[in-house]
């Protein structure tokens, strides 16, 4: 017996010793795993490199480290990313976004009337209820399921991740919205699945987040509290975080709170100001969507800048230059009712979990509108803590979700482990 210990001992001591070796001499292991960020309208790829511990978001051919979640279906090819928003105003009904709304549920017939009105591609529903898209391919129908899109979507990373390795990437860890059933989680795997690749394991997003800032990796830290602040929805989520181990106590969002929100107000306020000037309203479509993506340059450079400058010709008043002035003052002002919104649902969270501000240990960022200064420091002044900034709020989610590809895919130094436990809480909905 003694001597099968032995035997045993020092095999385990030539592992170790191997092991150890490697990790000195031999170059590091390429990612084997990569983290995939399905987004509502973006999409990214990461990876966790082993040694220095750094996860990159990858860039994309065309140069982006996110791609839009768009695709559209043309008569001899299919397109993606940049490449599909860029034909959408000219090919409306075969340019389809939004799929992650649809994927792995039901709706009604009155909801998906409702949801119709908001869309420029045709929705059509099964007999469980279940949606797909309706587009036209060489002058007949056909139905694209949103597990489809995804596909496409996720291929595009896929094929991205492969490029920059030069290998075959077979594995991936997505990330999928908290409140996401099994059945939404499902096809979800099933969108991967359809490129090829195992889905290991699907994280939820907050935990993803609080993954990107190491919380489970820290000792100290218990109540974590997640604002994800997109487009068009704010979602909070309170974790609790124990020994690597993640548990969701509580979520609340509002889906009609958004990026979006706050360029409705700008425009609104520009118009005012040349109604004002110019004795006109301006209404010419052209004229508009010039103005939008002015509205939106000047609300991310007030960002960083103290004001912006809204600068274009008006061709439907005879060319006229229209230069206006926005200072970050008025940006905060004209939308101060809707940033205050952003506490409704993280009073609602501490509420669910009777937790105090001064309970909550650390507080993660999420999504492009909360780079917003206002927006930062109303959630500071509340909590009477400063949120992690550190990380761009828009790849939180893909840099988490990327080291959890690499815990699993055994790359040191990750000793730790992280897991997520199911939880029975529902998103409480506050408008
Ligand atoms: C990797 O992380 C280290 C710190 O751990 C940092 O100094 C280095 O610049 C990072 N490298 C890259 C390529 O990001
Ligand atoms: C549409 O027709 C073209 C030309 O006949 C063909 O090359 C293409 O494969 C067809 N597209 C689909 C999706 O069937
Ligand atoms: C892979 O991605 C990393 C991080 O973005 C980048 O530094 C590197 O140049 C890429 N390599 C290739 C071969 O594309
Ligand atoms: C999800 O998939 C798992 C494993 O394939 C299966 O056991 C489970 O029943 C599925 N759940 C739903 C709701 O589709
Ligand atoms: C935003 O900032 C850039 C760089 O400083 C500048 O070129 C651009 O004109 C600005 N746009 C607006 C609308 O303020």
């Amino acid at each position: 017996m003694s001597s099968l210990y032995i035997i045993l001992g020092s095999s385990v001591l030539a592992v170790l010793l191997a092991g150890y070796f490697a990790q000195i001499y031999l170059p590091p292991p390429k990612p084997k795993v990569v983290g995939i960020d399905l987004g509502t309208t973006f999409s990214c790829v990461g990876m966790y490199h082993a040694v220095t511990g750094n996860v990159s978001v990858l860039t994309t051919q065309d140069g982006h480290k996110c791609i839009p979640s768009v695709v559209a279906i043309l008569n001899d090819r299919i397109l993606v990313g940049y490449e599909a928003l860029a034909q959408a105003e000219h090919n409306p009904s075969n340019t389809l976004y939004d799929a992650k709304r649809f994927i792995g549920r039901t709706f009604s017939k009155e909801e998906i009337e409702k949801a119709q009105k908001q869309y420029s591609f045709k929705l059509k529903s099964d007999k469980f209820g279940m949606v797909s898209f309706s587009v036209v391919v060489n002058g007949s129908e056909r139905l694209i399921t949103p597990q489809e899109v995804g596909s496409i979507i996720i291929r595009e990373l896929k094929q991205t991740a492969e490029r920059n390795l030069s290998a075959p990437v077979n594995r991936a860890v997505m990330s999928v919205p908290a409140e996401f059933d099994d059945k939404q989680r499902n096809f979800t795997i099933k969108a991967g699945a359809l490129t090829g690749l195992e889905i290991l394991r699907v994280i939820n997003e907050p935990t993803a987040a609080a993954m990107a800032y190491g919380l489970h990796t820290k000792s100290d830290i218990h109540n974590v509290l997640v604002v994800d602040l997109g487009g068009g929805t704010l979602d909070v989520s309170l974790l609790n975080v124990q020994g690597g181990m993640f548990l969701t106590q509580a979520m609340a969002g509002n889906n009609r709170l958004g990026g979006q929100d706050f360029n409705q107000r700008l425009l609104d306020y520009i118009r005012s100001r040349i109604k004002e000037k110019f004795k006109k309203t301006l209404v010419d479509k052209e004229d508009l969507q010039v103005l939008r993506m002015q509205v939106e340059e000047a609300k991310i450079n007030l960002t960083y800048d103290r004001s912006a400058m809204i600068s274009m010709q008006l061709h439907s008043f005879g060319d006229i230059d229209l230069k206006e002035l926005i200072s970050r003052e008025v940006f905060e002002k004209i939308n101060s009712d809707l940033f205050l919104k952003v506490l409704e649902p993280i009073v609602t969270v501490l509420q669910a979990t009777e937790l105090t501000p001064d309970e909550v240990d650390e507080i993660v960022l999420v999504g492009g509108s909360t780079r917003i200064p206002k927006v930062i420091s109303l959630i500071a002044d509340h909590m009477k803590k400063k949120p992690n900034t550190n990380i761009d709020p828009e790849l939180a989610v893909v840099t988490g979700v990327s080291v959890q590809a690499g815990i699993l895919g055994g790359m040191w130094p990750l000793t730790v482990s992280a897991v997520e436990l199911p939880t029975r809480v529902r998103k409480i909905h506050v408008h």
